[in-house]
């Protein structure tokens, strides 16, 4: 098999030619002129399809929502650099650009933030819904279990109105779910929402307080931890993405799309991570191991341990939120009141592994992971929620990603092809002759 590029009359296209049959493809430019060859008839003209594991070379549709460069290290939410956004926006604000395209006006921003506000509460029954749940359930399945059962909360037909509500709710509940999923751990009584406190002061409210005692939020904290979820609102077709496209394309309502892409976010190679960098924090501390033992067993193809928090599939040069949040580790820890012997550990694991050729030839930097769970540990935030964070932030990334597969004109029920290795065609052996 053959492939050429050609440029007839400014359309550039694509021969492939296999067995010395040849056929042309149309390029498709992106924004930023990444270019991809629409293979879609491919099939219908060679009689082949393509294989590409773990899917490192498709891309799964056209979208306008995030863009990123790996190679550089840029992150831009709807053509907003991520470092603007960082420092300049809210969540809220983030969550209406990511889901509507453009930054809100102050009225649409204030009629968003009021509408979400005024839905935070979780119906009253969903009480027996955590009850029925073991103690010491971990929180990620609680969380995808509590997002499954609000459809049964709510089950007008699926209208445009509809479809609005549900991302308010969503939006809205998402905090309350968490938040009431911890109490149920640790067996405290859950916390109403205050609808006068902002999105990330609301739900360290009702994850630390409790009935007896005043509860006062720090600002700096809630600041930090608003910044943490605007890094995570969307990385366009991630694992957990592509499944709530997946699970979407088969017209599977709002709320059991996301589920399903909390399940996948749980996993240690995907939001997981930010749990396993800092229980490989304490271990290296608790074993007062150093840095350079610790990597010699992640390079170790013998060992199945890796330097969790670091390497990503399409940054291979810095991610530019482990940068921001390095930053802001500094400041968040500075307001608690002294270093954190966890985070000198981190800083030095990737001083080391930053001039260690095993991890500069293959490209492998610090991920979003590697810093976050500093912080949210600093927050007081136990280590089980650390990925429950990270579908706090996911949600409205999530939540835009559905829209815009529904609303593509070229939307089909997702289904990859495979090529076939098992066995040919065999006849069936009756059980008695089995030996
Ligand atoms: N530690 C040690 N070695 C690593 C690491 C790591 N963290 N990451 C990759 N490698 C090595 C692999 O062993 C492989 O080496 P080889 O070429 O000698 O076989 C090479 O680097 C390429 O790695 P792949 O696993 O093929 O890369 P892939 O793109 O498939 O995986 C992933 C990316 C899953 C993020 C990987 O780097 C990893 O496991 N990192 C640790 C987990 C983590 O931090 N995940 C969070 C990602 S960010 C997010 O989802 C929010």
């Amino acid at each position: 098999m053959t492939t050429k590029l050609e440029e007839s009359k400014g359309a550039k296209t694509a021969t492939i030619s296999i067995d010395g049959k040849s056929a042309e493809f149309p390029l498709v430019t992106g924004t930023e002129q990444e270019t991809a060859i629409n293979i879609e008839k491919l099939r219908a003209a060679t009689n082949c399809i393509t294989l590409d594991p773990g899917f490192g070379n498709t891309g799964s549709c056209k979208s306008a929502i995030t863009f990123i460069d790996g190679e550089k290290g840029i992150l831009r939410y709807r053509g907003y650099p991520i470092e603007e956004l960082a420092a300049k926006s809210t969540f809220l604000e983030v969550a209406w650009l990511l889901i509507h395209g453009e930054l809100p006006t102050h009225a649409e921003l204030e009629g968003f933030t009021s509408e979400v506000r005024v839905h935070t509460m979780l119906h009253q029954d969903f009480g027996r819904f955590f009850d029925a749940l073991p103690k010491d359930a971990h929180p990620m399945p609680v969380c995808a279990a509590a997002v499954g059962a609000l459809a049964t909360f709510y089950q007008q037909p699926e209208s445009e109105q509809q479809i609005h509500d549900t991302i308010i709710r969503l939006i809205a509940k998402m905090p309350t779910m968490a938040a009431s999923s911890y109490k149920h751990s640790i067996g405290q009584p859950f916390n109403y929402p205050l609808n006068r406190l902002d999105y990330a002061s609301n739900f360290l409210r009702m994850m630390f307080a409790v009935p007896c005692e005043e509860y006062e939020v720090d600002p700096v904290l809630a600041r930090a931890l608003d910044l943490l979820l605007i890094l995570h609102a969307d990385h366009e077709q991630n694992c957990s993405t592509s499944t709530v496209r997946m699970v979407g394309s088969s017209m599977a309502n709002l709320p059991a799309s996301i589920a399903a892409g909390i399940s996948a976010l749980w996993g240690p190679l995907h939001g997981g991570a930010n749990q396993q960098v800092i229980e490989m924090l304490e271990r290296i501390e608790a074993e007062e191991g150093t840095a350079d033992k610790f990597l010699a067993k992640a390079k170790d193809k013998n060992d199945t341990t890796r330097l969790m928090g670091f390497g990503h599939r399409v940054y291979k040069s810095y991610d530019p939120r482990a940068a921001i949040l390095k930053k802001a580790c500094g400041d968040v820890l500075q307001r608690m009141g002294g270093p954190s012997r966890l985070l000198e550990i981190a800083m030095r694991l990737e001083e080391v592994a930053l001039k260690d050729d095993y991890f500069v030839s293959r490209k492998l930097y610090p991920n979003v992971d590697f810093y976050s769970g500093v912080i949210y540990k600093a927050l007081g935030i136990p280590v089980n929620m650390f990925t429950v964070m990270f579908t706090i932030g996911r949600l409205p990334g999530w939540i835009a990603q559905w829209q815009e597969m529904r609303r593509d004109k070229d939307f089909r029920i997702a289904r990859p092809r495979q090529v076939y290795v098992g066995s040919p065609k065999r006849m069936y052996v009756p059980l008695a002759d089995r030996g």
